[in-house]
This record gives C-alpha cells, sequence and structure tokens, in this order.
C-alpha cells in the first residue's frame, strides 16, 4: 500500500503465523510484540506467541477477546488498553491484531491511541478481514448511535494474511468474505469477475493457488483505491459497492447474525445493480450476471422472488422481511446521506462503478417498493 512514509507491505501466502518472527524482525525491526486475538483462534494465538517468545520478541501473554461484534464497545476497548499498558506497551513496541476485521478494527483502534499512537500488524484470520478491514487503515467501535462511529485512521505497518488460517473458518464465514471479492470484481475488474465466474469453486475449496489470486487481486485493488484516497473524500467511496443498501438490511436485523455483513453486501450488490439499469445506466445482463454468480455461490439475491437451485431470497433465510420505511430509516442514518439526497455506488456495467452524489430519495422508495412486493 504506496502511502508515502506510511506505506506498508501486504504478505500473503500459507504458514505465515509461523514465519511471522522472520516477518515482523525484517518489516519492524527493535520493536516488541503484545498480541491481541479472538478467543476462536486460540491455537493460532498458542503458534504465534510460542515462535514470538522464543526469539524474545513477544511483550506478555495474549490479551484475549470475545468473538463477536459486542466486542466493538467502549468496554472492552478499555480492557484491551488495560491489559496492554499492564504489559508494559511503550511507544516503540507494536500491537498485533489476530483475528476477524472485530479485532482488526478494536485493537487497531487501541494502537491509534495507547501513547498517542503504537504500531500495528494485522493478522486477519477471517476471508473478509484478508480482502478488506486489515488493508486500509480504518479502526474503530460501534456506538450506541451506530456502526463504527467512533474510530481512528491507524494505518498498519505490515499485514500478513496466512491463508492456512482459514482452514478452521466456518463455511458461511468463508462466504461471506467472498462477497466482498466479488465487489471488487464488480466495481472495477470486469476481467477479475470473468475469473471469479469460472474458478469461484475452487477459491470456495481453498486450493491455494485460486485462493492467493483472489485475495491478492481484492487487496491490491484496496491498496490502490486507499493509495489514491486514504481518508475517503472521494475515490474511496467505490468500495461501498452494495453497503447503502446492505447496512440497512444489518441494521435491520439488528447485527443479529440472522445476516452477515458480506450477505447482506451480496444482496446490496445486486440492488445496486437493480436500480442501475432500472435508471436507464447499466444493461440489464448486469444483474442478471451479478445475480446468477452470487446465486451460485448460495447467496440470497433478492428479497423475496424465488430463486434457481440453492438460491434463497432473504425472507425464507431470516422468516421477515423489512418495510420500505424501515430500510429507507436506516438508510438515512447512515452517513452518506443529505438533503433527501442520497450516495449510492451505481455501475455502468461490471467492473465499471460510480459514486452518484444526487439520487433521489422518492426513486429509492419506489424501487424498494417494488422489491419488496
Ligand atoms: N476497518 C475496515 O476497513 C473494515 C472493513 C470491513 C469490515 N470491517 C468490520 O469487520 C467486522 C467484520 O469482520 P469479520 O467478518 O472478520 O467478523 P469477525 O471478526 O466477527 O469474525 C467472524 C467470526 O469468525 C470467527 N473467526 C475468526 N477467525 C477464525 C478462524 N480462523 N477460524 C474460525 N473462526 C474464526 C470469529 O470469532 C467470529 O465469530 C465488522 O465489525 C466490520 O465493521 C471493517
Ligand atoms: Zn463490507
Amino acid at each position: 500500500v504506496s502511502l508515502g512514509v506510511r506505506s506498508y507491505p501486504i504478505l500473503i501466502g500459507k504458514g505465515l503465523i509461523e514465519a511471522a518472527p522472520q516477518h515482523l524482525l525484517q518489516h519492524l525491526g527493535g520493536a516488541r510484540f503484545a498480541i491481541v486475538a479472538d478467543e476462536a483462534v486460540g491455537a493460532l494465538a498458542e503458534t504465534l506467541g510460542t515462535g514470538l517468545a522464543k526469539h524474545g520478541l513477544l511483550l506478555g501473554p495474549t490479551c484475549f477477546v470475545p468473538s463477536g461484534e459486542s466486542s466493538k464497545s467502549f468496554a472492552r476497548l478499555q480492557s484491551v488498553c488495560s491489559a496492554l499498558l499492564d504489559l508494559g506497551l511503550e511507544r516503540n513496541h507494536a500491537v498485533i491484531a489476530l483475528g476477524g476485521g472485530v479485532i482488526g478494527d478494536l485493537a487497531g483502534f487501541a494502537a491509534a491511541i495507547l501513547k498517542r499512537g503504537v504500531r500495528l500488524v494485522q493478522i486477519p484470520t477471517t476471508l473478509l478481514a484478508q480482502v478488506d478491514s486489515s488493508v486500509g487503515g480504518k479502526t474503530g467501535i460501534n456506538a450506541g448511535q451506530g456502526k463504527n462511529l467512533i474510530g481512528a485512521f491507524h494505518q498498519p505497518s505490515l499485514v500478513l494474511a496466512d491463508l492456512s488460517s482459514l482452514k478452521t473458518l466456518p463455511p458461511r464465514e468463508f462466504r461471506a468474505g467472498y462477497a466482498e471479492i466479488v465487489k471488487y470484481g464488480a466495481l472495477g475488474d470486469a476481467a477479475f469477475f470473468d475469473w471469479l465466474e469460472k474458478n469461484w469453486e475452487r477459491v470456495f475449496a481453498q486450493e491455494e493457488e485460486a485462493l492467493t489470486h483472489a485475495v491478492e487481486v481484492s487487496c491490491r485493488m484496496k491498496a490502490d483505491i486507499v493509495a489514491r484516497d486514504e481518508f475517503e473524500t472521494g475515490d474511496r467511496a467505490l468500495l461501498n459497492l452494495g453497503h447503502t443498501f446492505g447496512h440497512a438490511v444489518e441494521a435491520w436485523a439488528g447485527y443479529s447474525g440472522k445476516v452477515l455483513h458480506g450477505e447482506a453486501v451480496a444482496l446490496g450488490m445486486m440492488l445496486a445493480a437493480q436500480f442501475s439499469h432500472r435508471q436507464g445506466l447499466c444493461d440489464k445482463s448486469v444483474p442478471e450476471r451479478l445475480g446468477a454468480h452470487l446465486a451460485n455461490c448460495g447467496f440470497a439475491t433478492s428479497f423475496t422472488a424465488s430463486g434457481e437451485g440453492n438460491a434463497a431470497n432473504l425472507r425464507s433465510q431470516i422468516g421477515a422481511l423489512p418495510t420500505v420505511r424501515e430500510l429507507l430509516h436506516f438508510m438515512e442514518q447512515d452517513k452518506k446521506v443529505r438533503d433527501g439526497q442520497m450516495t449510492f455506488i451505481l455501475l455502468r456495467s461490471i467492473g465499471q462503478a460510480f459514486v452518484a452524489r444526487n439520487v433521489d430519495r422518492g426513486q429509492i422508495a419506489s424501487f424498494l417498493e417494488g422489491q419488496l412486493t
């Protein structure tokens, strides 16, 4: 990721957690490390901690955090900060975040504020974190008022995406992360989207070559976009393809686990593609192709329509549907809405997304009306 003095490498491959001491020595020479880890990855934390201790690089015992979104809280931030200070964390030390996006966001924010900022190493252990949250420097926690409302930009110094860590990831979590991979193809790389249509089963089977390619292309695209627009004043918004609709669905479901983030994004991308077609911005083959691929992978691609094969709709997945009013309510709480005009990421074709800043609320309402009946 090219950001001048804040540039950093992303290493992708199998066995990187075992080889972590040598990579940390190479890229963060002179530092010692405190590990913050998800309770679900105890075995990986053990491997990492033992390796670091052998090289005299470990500050102390791993700080374990309970799994799940509720750990992105002030209370948990406080206990993590306190544990890291108890270990004797100094400004020249570094925090390692070992886990999914929850741990990356929480431990990353702790690193951003402890001693006014210590270095951060992201070791993402979910597919979503490897292709998305570990790269780009957004860190933070949730507020009662909404998700990710308290945080800081704090770029990591190194990202180690160890593909072998994904072996224990529940298949549903793997698939949810894959939605973000499809997003990169849909928003900016038609050839990659073609490749995914042909190779997705090899990615899901975690074949090394295919999985490496999928993670690498995704990270490169995120890195390029972040390098162009680190603080999201322009182009970085493209990464929100599917997220305005998706966040509304997640918020309506109460972040309950009934709909995972990636599942909401898959449905949200479909809605963005269908809305784009309805506005005359793209050919109908765009929503058709996107929908066919997402349905093949097992995602719900509509609220109500009965799909082909194993494709479910959202109603059959969670047994209820939001109303148009509810969805609009949550969209309006989103940071992307101002004065009845909504910002959406829309599609001209597969691989060509753009930021549409003046989408009329009424048109969204009537579109959703059609989708929900
Ligand atoms: N900072 C960013 O740019 C950014 C981008 C996207 C998402 N996010 C945030 O990321 C979070 C979602 O991330 P996520 O999908 O990784 O969720 P997560 O961190 O909750 O992980 C998903 C589940 O997998 C478990 N898990 C993690 N690694 C595992 C492994 N190797 N084996 C078995 N189980 C494992 C976790 O315990 C959890 O139950 C959200 O809070 C979201 O806001 C941040
Ligand atoms: Zn996302």
